[in-house]
């Protein structure tokens, strides 16, 4: 058994731990973008290349001819890598490009939801620059009316293609004014041709990823990620600096019927694709939701596993992974071969002091601890390993570190234990997985639904 693991980063490495663990002791050909000593650890080969370089990443899939391929990031998924390989008769845990929109255009994903009946989107519209037959004026007023008249003014403005997580801007947030909003829209117009613009939805937010393959679907356990770089949820948004499952597999402000309706909506969504596009999504369909007063809404749907998510929900996985890919590649994936521990997890993300904006620290020495007990995970992510074995810096996150326990409180401890032993110019949030902040989640939905 050989898979073809086009991903670096902590999440990759988490998948190759992952695959690791399987009984059919694949082989694993790893292909990234920069060397990652987790995933090079447990890898066969390791090819440093660029992963949206399709040839190269073809030529060497065609030289070692893997059984399958997992596509971690959404850049070469959204380009249609799976498609690509695909040419090549190797099937992929990634949908096609086509399937793929569903991450790589919002508003693809608000008119799937739309025409298919699925009530999950907040208030919305999307804006063409053909609409306005070159006329941006009136496109202008017209925006400027829908925002003040239709949302009140509490928006959100989405840029309608992958932009690095960088895309999204909130009123309140990003964007003050109503001609703030109006003006990004205008950019995104300008840029990429297409706008969605949203009611701003008040609530908590949480991610429920689930395998799918067609019309199957097969949940994981749901996770909660913390985007603000400092404590207490404050600071500029990051590529998310840690995570926390429950040992229910749900989260402590969810009610069961919250958890019940995210759960369809994956499935309806998962539907809805496969007739929208008339093939089916072989992958992890991962809908960001929000849980709001009167129920929960969709944010949005990555085509993939999360970073850090993955991290969290990986290690809880009793069941064979490549059993997994294999069933949702042949179209067999069912409950029968998917079982998660009942165990919650604490990820929180070790990253350079100055993280997410200056690069201060980079090429400097960080240092793990060595003895890492049975009941935690270090995944690494943007470091690099010197010929002597030393981690040196990258500019972004280093490690996701994951403490697993029975309860989140015993497993925050674990993750922080370990975080507190990493030396070198690093931070963490040490209030991720605390109840201070779980209690403050809880409360805030509470309240919003009293
Ligand atoms: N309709 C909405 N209401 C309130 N907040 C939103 C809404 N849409 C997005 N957001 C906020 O913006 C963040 C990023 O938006 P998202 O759609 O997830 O795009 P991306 O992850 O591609 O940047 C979300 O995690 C959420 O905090
Ligand atoms: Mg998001």
């Amino acid at each position: 058994m050989r898979v073809l693991l086009i991903s670096s980063s902590a999440r990759g490495h988490a998948i190759a731990d992952a695959l690791t663990r399987s009984s059919q002791t694949p082989e694993i050909i790893s292909v990234c973008p920069q060397a990652n000593p987790g995933i090079k650890a447990l890898a066969a080969q390791q090819h440093v290349t660029n992963i949206m370089d399709f040839p190269s990443v073809l030529r060497i899939a065609a030289e070692v001819k893997p059984d399958f391929a997992i596509i971690g990031p959404d850049d070469p998924i959204a380009g249609g890598l799976a498609d690509e390989l695909l040419k090549l008769d190797i099937p992929s845990v990634a949908p096609l490009k086509s399937l793929a929109q569903v991450e790589s255009s919002k508003g693809f994903t608000r008119n799937l939801l739309a025409s298919h009946a699925i009530d999950a989107s907040p208030h919305f519209r999307i804006f063409t620059r053909e609409q306005s037959g070159g006329d941006l004026d009136a496109l202008r007023k017209e925006i400027h009316r829908f925002i003040e008249d239709d949302l009140h003014a509490s928006y959100v403005v989405k840029y309608d293609a992958l932009k690095g997580g960088k895309g999204v801007k909130v009123s309140g947030d990003h964007l003050e004014a109503v001609a703030d909003g109006v003006e990004y829209a205008i950019e995104c117009l300008e840029e990429c041709g297409r706008v969605v613009i949203e009611e701003k939805l008040i609530g908590v937010e949480f991610s429920l990823l689930s395998f799918v393959s067609g019309d199957r679907v097969v949940d994981m356990p749901i996770v909660q990620d913390h985007k603000r770089a400092f404590e207490g949820d404050t600071g500029p948004n990051t590529g998310g600096m840690g995570t926390y499952t429950d040992a229910n597999h749900s989260l402590p402000f969810l009610t069961p019927n919250d958890v019940a309706r995210a759960k369809e909506i994956n499935r309806l969504t998962a539907h809805a694709l496969l007739k929208e596009c008339g093939t089916p999504y072989r992958g992890i369909l991962y809908g960001g939701f929000i849980a709001v007063k009167d129920g929960i809404r969709l944010i949005e749907y990555n085509a993939r596993f999360g970073d850090p998510e993955a991290l969290n929900i990986l290690p809880l996985l009793e069941s064979d992974f490549v059993a997994i890919c294999l069933a949702i590649i042949d179209g067999t994936l069912n409950e029968s071969l998917v079982s998660f521990a009942k165990k919650a997890t604490v990820c929180k993300y070790i990253t350079p002091k100055s993280y997410p904006d200056a690069k201060n620290e980079k090429g400097q020495v960080v240092t793990f601890p060595k003895d890492i007990p049975e009941n935690a995970r270090i995944f690494y992510g943007d470091v690099s390993q010197a010929d002597d074995g030393t981690l040196h810096l990258g500019g972004s996150r280093t490690a996701g570190i994951v403490g697993i326990a029975d309860t989140i409180a015993k497993a925050e401890r674990i993750a922080e234990e370990l975080c507190a032993k990493v030396e070198g110019p690093v931070r963490h949030r040490k209030d991720i997985g605390t109840a201070k902040l779980i209690e403050r989640r809880i409360e805030m939905l509470r309240k919003l639904r009293e």
